[in-house]
């Protein structure tokens, strides 16, 4: 049966789907941001909440946008538009893809300046420069960067450079072959480096503060950032796998494809958490560090190791390529819209996209090097751009993205795009969906916003 194709391509493979998805699901989230998010939360039960939010929120909320990709093909604002003048969709809903698209633009704005961290760190690396290390040089090594801007600046543009080259080559080719080797290499890389980290570290209350929680731990702020966060490292609430979605053979279940998601992310974050929290017991690294954690802590341990400068190398060219299969996903919806509406290449749409935002990222880079000055509501510009896409645009794009699926859209609709398993099956996501992850996004984004 031939397939009804996308202009931009279909993923020769449907295993291509779960690459793809997976190299934009891993990336920073898991290694930079979940450490530090799970630090300022009280380990244990914010680990615990975030599981549950992955399954009850996240896995419903990423099948909902994949299937919405893949049954019209299109980019997602011309998806939500095809709809309306099929009369299946109010046209007020384009709205969506727009704050969908709007989401990934700024999120990347800061995405590339931490990557930008992680390139200057695989220089550091490959120089040899993280050889007996101990916490105060760790700490004064990421501060040295962060005092200069001229530095940061020449990172972020080396790695915005990088996300206009790729992005503006199709989605559909040579994506999928970096994903297939980054993915196992760097779960290879993190059980390692887990595994000695565990050796030479605290172990013990590493594992204590990860795994143990208790009922006054859970604060609404704590289940908050769990739902931000689980949003986050699955990609969702921003049209990147709505994007991806579209470009799916139809021969994959989506289901399927999206459960080996969640799991590949949730490994990768665990594994993340599980090198970094032994050596910040070890030597006392402050768990409420921010930011700063990951960059902190995982220079000693490479320091300390044998191979180090080389794993060093390898792991930081890895997180480098994690957050590149990121990046581009979170320019794809703009970039395959301009493509296909004012049929100009993608390079150009990605490079006059990439430029707004190479821009505005020079201005959250300086907020690093400039940390005490606060813009509005005691926070910098940094963390005005994370909070805000985190906890306010992402949520608030899932639970419109779902209501789309879950009530406006035809059921017979998706029930076709779906039913490539059982009936039983597509029942109960989309009872999940409607009667528990609207809900539940509904309920704690407006709890945590007005503080209850
Ligand atoms: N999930 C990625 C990470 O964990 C970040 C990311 C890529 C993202 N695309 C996104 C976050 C879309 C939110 C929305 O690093």
């Amino acid at each position: 049966m031939p397939e009804n194709r996308c202009l931009q391509g279909i993923w020769s493979s449907p295993w291509i789907f779960i690459f793809a998805a997976g190299g934009s699901a891993v990336g920073l989230g898991n290694i930079w941001k979940f450490p530090y998010v799970l630090g300022e939360n009280g380990g244990g039960a914010f680990l615990m909440v975030y599981c549950l939010c992955l399954l009850a929120v996240g896995l419903p909320v990423l099948i909902a946008e994949v299937s919405l990709g893949r049954t019209v093909r299109s980019n997602p604002i011309d998806t939500v538009n095809d709809l309306s003048e099929r009369n299946l969709l109010h046209s007020r809903w384009v709205l969506v893809p727009w704050l969908a698209g709007i989401t990934g633009f700024l999120i990347l704005t800061f995405y590339s300046v931490i990557s930008g961290w992680s390139m200057a760190y695989l220089e550091r690396a490959v120089a040899g420069k993280f050889a007996s290390l101990d916490q105060g040089s760790a700490q004064g090594m990421f501060d040295a960067l962060l005092n200069s801007p001229g530095e940061m600046l020449f990172w972020h543009s080396l790695f915005m450079f990088l996300v206009i080259l790729t992005v503006g080559q199709s989605v559909t080719r040579g994506l999928s072959t970096l994903v297939r080797i980054l993915l196992p290499a760097l779960i290879i890389i993190l059980l390692f480096l887990a595994s000695y980290s565990m050796l030479v570290g605290n172990a013990g209350e590493a594992i204590d503060f990860l795994f143990r929680w208790s009922w006054e731990d859970l604060t609404f702020d704590v289940v908050l950032s769990a739902v931000g966060h689980a949003l986050f490292s699955l990609s969702v609430g921003m049209g990147a796998m709505f994007a991806y979605g579209a470009y799916m053979s139809k021969r994959m279940s989506i289901a399927r494809a999206c459960a080996i998601v969640v799991g590949v992310d949730l490994l990768v974050a665990l594994l993340a958490g599980l090198v970094i929290f032994p050596l910040v017991f070890a030597f006392q690294i402050d768990v409420e560090a921010g930011p700063s954690l990951t960059f902190v802590s995982l220079p000693i341990i490479l320091g300390a190791l044998p191979a180090g400068p080389f794993v060093g190398a390898i792991f930081f060219l890895l997180l480098v390529i994690a957050a590149l299969t990121s990046a581009i996903s979170m320019l794809e919806l703009f970039v395959a819209w301009m493509h296909e509406k004012y049929y100009i290449s993608r390079l150009q749409a990605a490079t006059m996209l990439g430029g707004a935002v190479w821009f505005i990222g020079i201005a959250v880079l300086m907020s690093f090097a400039d940390w005490d000055s606060k813009l509005m509501f005691g926070l910098n510009g940094f963390e005005l751009l994370d909070k805000f896409t985190t906890l306010i645009m992402l949520p608030v794009v899932a639970i419109l993205l779902s209501v789309l699926v879950a009530w406006a859209l035809p059921r017979d609709m998706l029930q076709k795009e779906l039913i490539t398993q059982q009936v039983a099956h597509f029942q109960w996501w989309h009872n999940v969906l409607k009667y528990i992850s609207i809900p539940v996004m509904v309920l704690i984004t407006v709890a945590g916003w007005i503080g209850v």
